[in-house]
């Protein structure tokens, strides 16, 4: 709903935040939704050979796409493309695509299924549990799904949360998020295999 009194400032939000209301707009609205949705399926077979098909990664060290939440998606692709979070390809390869593209595939992503991974080692397993339940539920959730805004974790793949883990703590400049940081002053790198287990594991 728009308000007479909605200050000027709005109407000259950054490209970023339209990207973003379009994205909430397609949430709202099943006439949007359905062509973007049909736009990313046809682009996410640009992602599949390295993010898997339908977003489940064959590789441990790449990301499952499957079940992220859409907002996060489409805020990492930002990212990417102004160099935020550094990676030359994901810069390269979202720079040149449409908003509508990046949408789409954000919604796209959203909407497919994470294959399950059960625990391998039962001990290493509880003890990320207990530190999940500790330092990290209060974001990302009980279940680990995060919410629309925050990255899911559950079942993600346990090398890229790792070596994302470890840049969030060293704050090397790759990729950079306060709350992370803090979140993880403490943690040894067996706390987090650990925390990275447990997650894993979860469905
Ligand atoms: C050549 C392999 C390759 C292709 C093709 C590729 N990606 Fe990626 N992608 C990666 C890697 C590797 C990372 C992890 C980068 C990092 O953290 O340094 C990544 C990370 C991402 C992330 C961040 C995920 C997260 O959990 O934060 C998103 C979103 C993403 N890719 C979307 C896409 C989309 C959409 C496409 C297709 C249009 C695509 N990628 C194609 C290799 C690829
Ligand atoms: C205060 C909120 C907050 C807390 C607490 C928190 N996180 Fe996060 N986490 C975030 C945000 C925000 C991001 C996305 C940052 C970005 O854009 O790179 C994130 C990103 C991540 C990612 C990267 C996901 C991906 O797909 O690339 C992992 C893995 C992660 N968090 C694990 C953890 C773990 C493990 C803990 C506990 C030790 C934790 N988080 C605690 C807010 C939080």
């Amino acid at each position: 709903m728009v308000f007479a009194s909605e200050p000027p400032a709005r109407a000259r939000a950054s490209a970023k935040v339209d990207l973003q209301d379009r994205l909430k707009e397609a949430l709202r609205n099943p006439r949007l939704h359905e062509p973007l949705l049909k736009t990313g399926s046809q682009v996410a077979a640009v992602c599949d050979r390295c993010h898997g098909v339908g977003g489940n990664s064959p590789t441990p060290d790449v990301p499952n796409l499957a079940g992220q939440n859409t907002v996060y998606v489409l805020e990492q692709a930002r990212q990417f493309a102004e160099g935020e979070r550094q990676n030359e390809f994901m810069r390269r390869m979202i720079r040149v695509m449409t908003s509508d593209e990046k949408i789409g595939f954000s919604l796209f992503y959203g909407n497919q299924k994470v294959k399950p991974a059960p625990a391998q080692n039962a001990a290493l397993t509880a003890k990320g549990q207990a530190l999940y339940t500790k330092d990290c539920e209060s974001c990302h959730e009980d279940h680990g799904r995060g919410d629309e805004h925050l990255a899911r974790v559950a079942g993600q793949q346990p090398v890229y949360m790792t070596v994302a883990l470890k840049r969030y703590r060293t704050g090397s400049g790759t990729r950079l998020d306060r709350d992370m940081a803090e979140s993880l002053v403490t943690y040894t790198d067996s706390d987090i295999d650990a925390v990275v287990a447990y997650m894993r594991s979860m469905p």
